[in-house]
């Protein structure tokens, strides 16, 4: 778990933990929650969570969505139903949030907010059934750069269906998970084009049960009468790990 979120970190190259460690001064500590109160209270001033903070008028915001494969909890033959646990690691630019982080300024490079004050785009795996267990923790706390980049993880808990005949490290299985956004069509939210880590497979459980063969990621449209929405469509193919004594 440790080597996870270490590893978490260090993919989003968000450098908290170093922070943690370093030994710090009264002064120090007067003077980094002075400058964070100004800057938050600058920043939330007139600011509107609901509104989606778009660049310029008639431009969509870009997000671009990265699902990382943690596990294979469960595959149920008889139902056809299988259970991943994913994070879902959402990055776009908040153009409302942005400062100038030199020393005479705010000097702050980048200032942590509660969740509920930031826009935050929900998204949903569309074919999920419901997860058989509660859904996983996520931070509160997410952390906004000067220049109004945001980055925002989310562990998820995904049941859906998806048709299971046999499996063995011979008979694969090839699953479909689709990630939208839940209220935002694409007048003002678009997804950016996958790339090779968009589907990403570097925090899979060495323990897993079951041997993941390949994930890999397309990005759809859907069109409605009055809409259209973006998507992400990721494909899932992984066998079991076959224990040693049926090996012969
Ligand atoms: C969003 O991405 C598209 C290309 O996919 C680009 O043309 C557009 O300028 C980007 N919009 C913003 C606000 O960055």
């Amino acid at each position: 778990m440790v080597k996870m979120y270490v590893t978490v970190a260090a993919v989003l190259s968000l450098g908290m933990l170093a922070q943690f460690f370093a030994p710090v001064s009264a002064e120090f500590t007067e003077n980094y929650v002075m400058k964070n109160r100004r800057l938050l209270r600058d920043l939330l001033i007139n600011h509107d969570p609901s509104i989606v903070p778009l660049a310029a008028a008639g431009e969509p915001l870009n997000m671009t969505l990265t699902l990382f494969l943690v596990d294979i909890l469960e595959v149920d033959i008889d139902r056809n139903q299988v259970e991943f646990l994913f994070y879902v690691y959402k990055e776009f630019i908040d153009h409302t949030l942005v400062w100038d982080p030199s020393p005479e300024r705010y000097g702050l490079d980048s200032v942590r907010m509660r969740r509920e004050d930031i826009w935050n785009p929900d998204v949903h795996f569309s074919d999920d059934i419901g997860s058989v267990s509660h859904q996983p923790e996520q931070s509160e706390i997410v952390d906004v750069k000067h220049d109004g980049t945001i980055k925002l993880l989310d562990k998820r808990r995904v049941r859906t269906l998806c048709q299971v005949y046999a499996l063995s490290d011979r008979h694969a299985a090839i699953c479909e998970v689709k990630l939208a956004p839940s209220s935002h069509d694409r007048s003002l939210l678009w997804l950016n084009e996958p790339t090779e880590t968009t589907a990403n497979a570097m925090l899979y459980s060495s323990a897993s049960k079951y041997q993941l063969i390949e994930i890999r990621a397309r990005k759809d449209t859907l069109h409605f009468a009055q809409s259209s929405y973006e998507e992400m469509v990721f494909t899932i193919t992984f066998g079991r790990i076959t224990p040693p004594e049926e090996n012969n």
